[in-house]
């Protein structure tokens, strides 16, 4: 019988998928079958997971962390400070002006605190700044909101916040483009930074966002030695591989090129190879969906462009891409 995704790669690393409380019901036998680790596509973000400044909306990620224990697998904390989806009141004070430093910081901290605190022990690892460097300009750090504010220590502060909320939370800084060597290099700067004051940090997380045509194997490989060699473990965080090149705008696709199917599948083969040769470094490969229809590529543009990037299909079928990985 053929072995699943969990069962081949046992002696590897977790094998993980990113979910939300409709797919934890309607892809559940895919889960149950294949994966061993889950993250929460969007659940524990700070706008869904903390909406009020005197509220918090642990339902879902509940939901989540209870399948992920009831079925044997681990869970991933996704993510505790991002530029992104964040609530209104964050950056507000009471009258709608820009909250001050220190208010932010506390704010900050209760948040962290809060939230990793209620996780503890269920959530193994945490993606704690997720994407904060800057890769449109020379500068280091993206102008964000966190930035503006609190200057470059709010990654400090955010990575001290969630070591004091669980000890044993292994903490991650995750970002896209990380094979890029302009970003690369800015990566590993702020890294190395951290690493100098003794910050709590464990990790490296590689999105993963890539396409059939690249990364190449080669720059994923360098990337991986890069992050590696600061002592960091190193995990594939958000994995999809799109069939369309990064310019590649079209809208109107419905149906894939069996070539491009076929190009990805050799992509998957050599890149988990690649992985499998890491093995002492990589401590997680997690793709960002179950199956093609739960791909956050084919929702992003609302039209009827769709996409491809999983290893199983829109019917939730294994692909070619699958069975490459699985036969080695
Ligand atoms: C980034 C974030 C993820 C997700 C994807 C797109 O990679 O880290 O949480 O939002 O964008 O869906």
């Amino acid at each position: 019988m053929q072995k699943s995704l969990k069962q081949a790669y046992d002696s590897y690393f977790p094998i993980g998928a990113a979910v939300h409380t409709g797919s934890i019901v309607s892809h559940s036998n895919l889960l149950k079958e294949h994966f061993s680790s889950l993250t929460a596509e969007n659940e524990m973000k700070f706008q869904l997971i903390h909406p009020e400044k005197d509220r918090y909306n642990f339902s879902m990620g509940d939901a989540m962390v209870d399948y992920a224990t009831a079925n044997n697998m681990r869970m991933r904390g996704h993510t505790l400070v991002w530029h992104n989806q964040n609530p209104e009141w964050l950056f507000k004070d009471v009258s709608g002006n820009p909250v001050s430093r220190d208010e932010l910081l506390e704010r900050m901290k209760e948040h962290i605190h809060t939230v990793v605190g209620r996780y503890k022990g269920k959530i193994y690892c945490w993606d704690v700044c997720n994407e904060v460097i800057e890769d449109k300009t020379d500068g280091l750090l993206r102008k964000s909101t966190w930035f503006e504010i609190l200057g470059e220590e709010f990654i400090e502060k955010a990575f001290e916040y969630a070591h004091e909320a669980d000890p044993d939370c292994i903490l991650f800084y995750n970002d896209y483009y990380a094979t890029r060597p302009d970003k690369l290099e800015k990566i590993t700067k702020l890294l190395k930074k951290l690493q100098a004051k003794g910050i709590p940090l464990h990790g490296m997380g590689m999105q993963g966002h890539w396409n059939i045509y690249s990364p190449s194997t080669d720059e994923i490989r360098a990337a991986i030695e890069a992050y590696a060699s600061l002592g960091l473990q190193v995990q594939i965080t958000e994995m999809d591989v799109s069939v369309y090149a990064q310019d590649d705008r079209r809208l109107d696709i419905t149906v894939p090129e069996p070539e491009w199917l076929e190009k990805q599948a050799v992509y998957y083969r050599e890149v988990f190879k690649l992985f499998r040769e890491y093995k002492a470094v990589i401590t997680g490969v997690t793709f960002w969906g179950i199956s093609d229809d739960t791909s956050w590529l084919s929702r992003l543009d609302k039209t009827t462009r769709k996409n491809w990037p999983l290893v199983f299909d829109w019917e939730r079928k294994p692909k070619q891409s699958l069975y490459e990985i699985l036969n080695f």
